[in-house]
């Protein structure tokens, strides 16, 4: 099945150029992409085409570090240190979801608001439950979004209902990972909390599951100078904090996703880069738990591997467009403080939150020939009034979008409803 769809299509060529087609074709077969072509040739003449013209076309976005147990929480606590609002609000929260309706009902908005706000490749944290667990992976999977989805592991430092017994732990995740490797669109993560959260055993046995099954694995590194004061008496052995995951393969034997890595020791980026990790900036739940400002653009200049994430609930809302500025935003407070030599653009922002992004899916997040033609449209018509190119109105929509500008969203070339 051929099909062309027409408008203002954008996407990442890298980190620093945007490719942008007015008024142009976007030929997709059997949801890839083929082309992108100003005037549709002749061989195409009698294929179905969809006229978004005037419309922007976009890949699709990934949040690539979330909760979706903390849906509910979003906005709320949010005059908390990371660690207080961890055991104040969060940990309440977590323990609700042994309650399957309540689950049920949490992770069924989760997942409609998702996918209203053009996030159709997200990697998600849940909790330590198997059964809330193994619900939202099923419900994404019938959505058809692409996702990693991992049941949380915790065994110390946190309330008794919420602590895992060690050996329990390590069965319940090779467990989920057996009954959810090979779906679709969706597959299984290993996903220990924080290290404060994990004793050595457990982080050892994960990796022992990594190592087994090739599982990628997501995680909090480096994210508040308490939590990283809390990590070194817990693990005095270690010099830098994400040396445990490497001597346990946490690191280096599949996709890493770190999540807010604002503190990196130098020893942390060697690792990170020259093992493909990927930092994930999440720059709302930063400023919200006063976690720190990630510095995003040294980080890039060193060569790491960044992408955005929401950080739902310590961020407080799931637009990952509205990431796409906060990122650019806090990236300018760094300058104007003496932290970093340059800002981030709007450009290297919307590549975090849509190529590099979905490139940790498969080929996705972008336009190029036999890319996934996973893609949003966006209608910015009610902000009409300035004659601006196609890369300004991205930027707006960016900054001042919301999900009624999103018209149509599409996976593997197919409309979600
Ligand atoms: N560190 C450990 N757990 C969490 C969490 O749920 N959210 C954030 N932002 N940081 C964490
Ligand atoms: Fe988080």
């Amino acid at each position: 099945m051929i099909r062309a769809y027409r408008g203002d299509i954008v996407y990442s060529a890298d980190k620093d150029e945007l490719r942008v087609f007015d008024d142009s074709y976007i030929i997709v077969k059997a949801g890839k992409v083929l082309e992108i072509t100003k005037k549709l040739p002749q061989e195409y003449k009698n294929l179905e085409i969809i006229d978004h013209s005037g419309k922007m076309i976009i890949p699709a976005f990934s949040d690539m570090h979330l909760h979706a147990s903390q849906y509910y929480q979003r906005g709320v606590g949010m005059d908390r240190l990371l660690l207080d609002w961890l055991n104040d609000y969060t940990f309440p929260q977590e323990s609700r979801f042994e309650d399957m309706g309540y689950a049920e009902r949490a992770y069924d908005l989760f997942t409609e608001d998702l996918i209203n706000h053009g996030t159709l490749h997200a990697s998600i944290f849940t909790t330590i439950h198997y059964e809330a667990s193994d619900y939202l992976f099923n419900l994404l999977e019938r959505k058809g979004l692409y996702a990693y989805v991992g049941k949380l592991n915790m065994n110390q430092n946190c309330p008794p209902s919420l602590r895992e017994n060690t050996k329990d732990s390590i069965l319940d995740t090779e467990r989920f990972i057996l009954e959810h490797q090979g779906g679709k669109t969706v597959s299984p993560i290993i996903t220990p909390r924080f290290a404060i959260s994990c004793t050595e055993e457990l982080i050892q046995g994960l990796g022992s599951l990594v190592k087994r099954y090739k599982v990628p694995v997501q995680t909090h590194l480096c994210e508040s100078e308490e939590e990283m004061r809390t990590v070194s008496t817990l693990f005095p052995e270690y010099s830098y904090d994400s040396e445990i995951y490497l001597k346990y393969g946490l690191i280096g034997n599949s996709l890493s996703l770190m999540a807010h890595c604002i503190y990196l020791d130098e020893k942390d980026i060697k690792v990170l880069n020259s093992h493909g990790g990927v930092a994930v900036h999440c720059p709302d739940s930063n400023i919200n738990v006063t976690a720190g400002l990630m510095p995003s653009a040294s980080l890039a200049d060193t060569g790491m591997n960044l992408t955005l994430g929401s950080d739902i609930g310590g961020g407080h809302d799931i637009p990952i467009y509205r990431a796409v500025a906060r990122a650019v935003q806090v990236s300018k407070i760094r300058v104007q403080l003496g932290l970093d030599q340059r800002k981030l653009s709007l450009t290297e922002a919307f590549y975090f939150a849509t190529r590099a992004g979905g490139e940790c899916f498969g080929e996705m997040g972008a336009f190029d020939q036999g890319y996934h033609f996973n893609a949003l449209v966006i209608d910015d018509e009610r902000f009409r009034g300035l004659e601006i190119g196609i890369s300004d109105r991205l930027e707006r929509f960016c900054y001042i979008g919301d999900d009624r500008n999103i018209i149509a969203r599409y996976v593997d070339g197919k409309l979600l409803d």
